[in-house]
């Protein structure tokens, strides 16, 4: 068997990057046990909860489906690159105002989903805000809040422009 490691270069958080792994890494295990971004959360595994949301060239995916070798040549933008403690993202402080955090361990794979629909779409509908993130499961919120945060991001965001 080939064991060989697998060789990539790609653009993570607007910088250039290169990474080494086995040919069996997924894109989750490079971006959090490999780059160490642990703001990538594991949850499922399978596909089903949201947790683990990237941007991959401008669009959500789950990372814990992708292998890490998917990512050669393609744009990523994890957590890490949303905005900082001491500089929020306008998605992030519209989260925090709008009560849209309870335990926080599907907050940044929804952030994700977040921007990439607001990067399409500066005005989502109610029902377009759904499909964007029906794949983030959270077991805190009821929802309600996370709808009123993004609507509310998207209204700053219009503001802003
Ligand atoms: S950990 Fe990837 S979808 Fe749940
Ligand atoms: S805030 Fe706890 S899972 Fe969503």
């Amino acid at each position: 068997m080939d064991a060989s490691p697998v060789r990539i270069r790609f653009t993570l958080n607007g910088e250039p990057k290169s990474a080494e792994f086995s040919a069996e890494t997924t894109a989750l295990k490079l971006i959090r046990d490999g780059l160490k971004l642990k703001g990538t959360k594991e949850g499922c595994g399978i596909g089903e909860c949201g947790a683990c949301t990237l941007i991959v060239d401008g669009k959500a995916a789950n990372s814990c489906l992708m292998l890490a070798a998917q990512l050669d040549g393609r744009t990523v933008q994890t957590i890490e690159g949303l905005g900082a403690p001491e500089a929020l993202h306008p998605i992030q402080d519209a989260f925090v105002r709008k009560h849209g955090v309870q335990c926080g361990f599907c907050t940044p794979g929804l952030l994700m989903s977040t921007k990439a629909l607001l990067d399409q779409n500066s005005t989502p509908t109610r029902a377009e805000i759904s499909k964007a993130i029906a794949g983030n499961l959270c077991r805190c919120t009821g929802y309600h809040h996370i709808f009123a945060s993004i609507e509310d991001a998207a209204q700053t965001n219009k503001e802003r422009t």
